[in-house]
């Protein structure tokens, strides 16, 4: 009798030992993964922030001049560094335009002045989109919308972006 009172408590503490070991190992590989599965929702978006683009203001002119700056992109776990472009120039109200230099058509980079056929012209070389100065669309050329317009700020002197916005249809 006391013999088999011996074996069941040897098998109930087999059962406790290799449950709680069990227990142990699966948390140890679980926690890891929900962890990596929550974090990048509990990080800080870096979207919306103003980047110092390294460009004085009492050095933009009316001549768009094309700056690039860098940032740190995160997507999901991926963090990377990208380089930004703007085209930046006072208009003729003496405001500053920071346009974007991304294609509304299909997405290439417009240049400014690229083409020596449309002087005074953004111009795209995928399909010969067209800009007038002021980002609007050249009618009757592939781009259906204006070039976005980066969201701006100034501070000690220096021009920050933010991200570009659509300005709508043309
Ligand atoms: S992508 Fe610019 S015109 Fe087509």
């Amino acid at each position: 009798m006391n013999e088999k009172k011996q074996q069941v408590s040897r098998r109930q503490f087999l059962n406790y030992t290799l449950t709680g070991v069990g227990g142990f190992m699966a948390a140890g590989v679980l926690v890891p993964m929900l962890r990596f599965a929550v974090d990048p929702v509990l990080q800080p978006s870096s979207k919306g922030d103003f980047v110092n683009v390294g460009l004085a203001v009492e050095d933009i002119t009316s001549e768009p001049q094309r700056i690039e700056w860098q940032v740190v992109q995160e997507d999901a776990w991926n963090k990377s560094e990208v380089t930004k472009v703007a085209w930046v120039f006072r208009n003729d109200d003496g405001e500053i335009i920071a346009h974007s230099p991304i294609c509304k058509h299909l997405g290439c980079f417009v240049t400014w002045e690229g083409s020596e056929d449309y002087p005074n012209e953004y111009f795209c070389p995928c399909h010969d989109g067209r800009y007038y100065k002021d980002g609007t669309n050249v009618p009757n050329t592939p781009p259906m919308a204006p070039l976005d317009e980066y969201e701006q700020r100034i501070e000690n002197g220096m021009l920050y972006l933010g991200d570009p916005k659509p300005r709508g249809e043309a």
